[in-house]
């Protein structure tokens, strides 16, 4: 058992206080390589900005559990290196199962979420509960989901949101005893959230419905990516074949995050930010065979667009 305390990591707790009552949100952005890693820590030292480190089942099949924890104690290191002491949470992403859950924590994990959103009510509030019992003996935070995102999340798909009941929310947490609560409100993951046509609207009324419900506590965005339109023109230009990528446009992520909104996941945009170099530098540079010289070029863009988020759309930037 690895306790996350002895690698330099810190739970959600403080952070969501601070969030909630300062009108900001923490960015929580995903990772699987170094070079994400690298991006991540760099732009939220350079922006003084706490920052959750974000790792789904697929990232950690990916990476490798061992090799992840290293990375997040290594994160913690290399942040000092850069000269600030910024806090870091190392956060599971929709885990499904207490098994999952547990094992993180084992593992190093600050932070775990418990995603029962596809279960049926009662069915998430037992594997909710179960997961929050064995995280709070060992201090790590819990994230819980109620409505299901329309799109992909790792195995499990829905054509539909099923936006949150705000009736639900309040019985919810109460019964759990989660840190922080995910909500549907109309985003959804990956890089396709709308229509052409559509009004890309989040239902920012369901969300002050429930705030008044659960006055204070710490809402969680999933799906929150905007989808840069000069990033996907980049990926297009360059040989790409990316049509009708729509986002969340990044106002109503910033109406959100004024309010009881204190954690925004955001993975997709990333993922578009280091296509878009990699493709763009190999279409300048169609002799070069280092990975250095096109992974470098793209973990500055990655960096830049965090910067961008932390500064113009979470404003957590000075939080530290
Ligand atoms: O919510 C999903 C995240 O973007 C992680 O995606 O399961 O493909 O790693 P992934
Ligand atoms: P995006 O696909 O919009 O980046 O959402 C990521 C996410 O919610 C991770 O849990
Ligand atoms: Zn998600």
């Amino acid at each position: 058992m690895v306790n996350y305390k002895d690698l330099g990591l810190v739970n959600s707790r403080e952070l969501f206080k601070k969030a909630v009552s300062g009108g900001y949100a923490i960015p929580a952005f995903n990772f699987n390589n170094m070079e994400q890693m690298q991006a991540i820590i760099q732009a939220c030292v350079e922006t003084s900005s706490p920052v959750i480190l974000q790792v789904s089942s697929g990232a950690r099949k990916y990476a490798n559990q061992t090799l992840l924890r290293y990375m997040a104690q290594g994160a913690v290191e290399y942040a000092k290196e850069l000269g600030k002491n910024i806090p870091i949470v190392l956060h599971l992403d929709h885990g499904d199962t207490l098994e999952l859950c547990k094992n993180c924590i084992e593992y190093g994990f600050s932070s775990v979420m418990i995603d029962g959103s596809h279960h049926e009510y009662n069915k998430n509030v037992d594997i909710t509960s179960s997961v929050v019992e064995y995280a709070h003996k060992h201090d790590v935070t819990v994230e819980g989901e109620l409505g299901v995102l329309a799109g992909v999340e790792d195995e499990v798909s829905a054509l539909d949101h099923t936006y949150t009941k705000p009736e639900e929310v309040e019985d919810f947490v109460k019964k759990t005893g989660v840190d922080s609560l995910a909500i549907s409100i109309g985003t959804s993951h990956g890089a396709f959230k709308f229509k052409p046509g559509q009004d890309p609207k989040i239902r920012l009324d369901i969300l002050s419905e429930i705030e008044k419900r659960i006055p204070g506590f710490a809402i969680v965005l999933h799906g929150s990516s905007s989808v840069p339109q000069d990033l996907v023109k980049m990926i297009n230009d360059n040989g790409g074949k990316l049509s009708d990528a729509i986002g969340i446009p990044e106002e109503q992520l910033r109406l959100a995050a004024k309010s009881a909104v204190c954690k925004i996941n955001i993975d997709s945009d990333g993922r578009l930010a280091m296509t878009a170099g990699i493709r763009k530098y190999f279409n300048d540079n169609p002799a070069e065979f280092d990975p250095r010289k096109y992974l470098g070029p793209a973990r500055d863009m990655l960096k830049e667009l965090y910067k961008h988020k932390v500064i113009n759309v979470l404003g957590s930037n000075d939080k530290i």
